[in-house]
C-alpha cells in the first residue's frame, strides 16, 4: 500500500467491519482483511474491471471479503460496515456519495476520506453538512501531497473560514509547507470556474492567504 492507504488504514477501528468504496486494485481491502484488523470487509467499486482486480488481490482472504458492484454507498445496507473509506476520488464525488446515503449522518460511522483533488472543498463540504473532522494525516505518495481525513457526523453545520478549508487539522504536521505550496495553483484554477457567490468568496480568501504565505513556504 502507498502512504495514503496506510494512513487511511490507521484510522480504521480494529474489530469493526469496513467498506472500501472505489476499491480498484483492492490493496486496502486485502490489508484490512489480511491483517486481521477487520472481521469483514466490503470491497466496492462502480466498475466490474476494478472489482475483478480486487477479487484477485483479496483471494487469500475471500472468507472475510465481500465484493459489491455499484455506486458509492448504495451497495451497502446501513450498519453493514461502520468504517467507510472513500479514497482516490475528487472532493465533489466524495460529497455526492455522502449526500446519496443520508444514513451516514450518524456518529456511529467512522468516515475515512482521501480526496484525490480539492481538499479545501472537501473540508468546506463536510463542515456544511455537519461532519466534524476527528483527525487528518498529511502524507506523500508518488511525489504528491495528500491528506487523509477522518470525519464523524455531529450535526453541527457551519461554514468554516478560509484557513480551516485550506489546512483543516494539518497545522504543524511534517510536510505542511510543501502541502500548501502544492494547493495554491489548484485553488486558483478552481476559482476561475466558480460563479460569484459565498463559495467563490471563500476561495478568494484562500488565495489571499496563500499569497501572503508565499514568502514563508
Ligand atoms: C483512482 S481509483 C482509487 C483506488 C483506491 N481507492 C486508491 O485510493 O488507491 C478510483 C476508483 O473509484 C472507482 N469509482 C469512481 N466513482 C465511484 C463511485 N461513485 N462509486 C464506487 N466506485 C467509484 C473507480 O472505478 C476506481 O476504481
Amino acid at each position: 500500500m502507498d502512504a495514503r492507504l496506510s494512513a487511511a488504514a490507521a484510522y480504521v477501528r480494529p474489530g469493526h467491519p469496513a467498506a472500501d468504496i472505489g476499491c480498484d486494485h483492492g490493496k486496502l481491502s486485502a490489508w484490512l482483511a489480511g491483517s486481521g484488523r477487520c472481521p469483514r470487509v466490503f470491497a466496492c467499486d462502480l466498475r466490474p474491471g476494478p472489482l475483478a482486480k480486487a477479487k484477485v488481490t483479496c483471494a487469500p482472504w475471500a472468507d472475510r471479503v465481500q465484493f459489491r458492484l455499484g455506486s458509492g454507498l448504495s451497495v451497502l445496507k446501513p450498519g453493514e460496515a461502520t468504517e467507510l473509506i472513500i479514497a482516490g476520488m475528487g472532493a465533489e464525488t466524495i460529497l455526492e456519495i455522502l449526500d446519496a446515503a443520508p444514513w451516514v449522518q450518524d456518529p456511529a460511522y467512522n468516515l475515512i476520506l482521501v480526496p484525490a483533488t480539492k481538499h479545501s472543498i472537501l473540508r468546506l463540504g463536510l463542515a456544511r453538512r455537519g461532519f466534524a473532522l476527528a483527525g487528518e494525516t498529511l502524507c506523500q505518495a508518488a511525489g504528491r501531497w495528500y491528506t487523509v481525513v477522518n470525519a464523524r457526523f455531529d450535526g453541527r453545520t457551519f461554514t468554516p473560514g478560509a484557513w480551516f478549508c485550506l489546512t483543516g487539522l494539518t497545522a504543524g504536521q511534517a510536510g505542511q509547507a510543501g502541502y500548501l505550496a502544492q494547493q495554491r495553483p489548484k485553488v486558483e484554477k478552481y476559482r476561475r470556474g466558480l460563479a460569484p457567490g459565498p463559495e467563490a468568496e471563500a476561495v478568494d480568501e484562500l488565495i489571499r492567504i496563500l499569497k501572503q504565505m508565499e514568502g514563508e513556504i
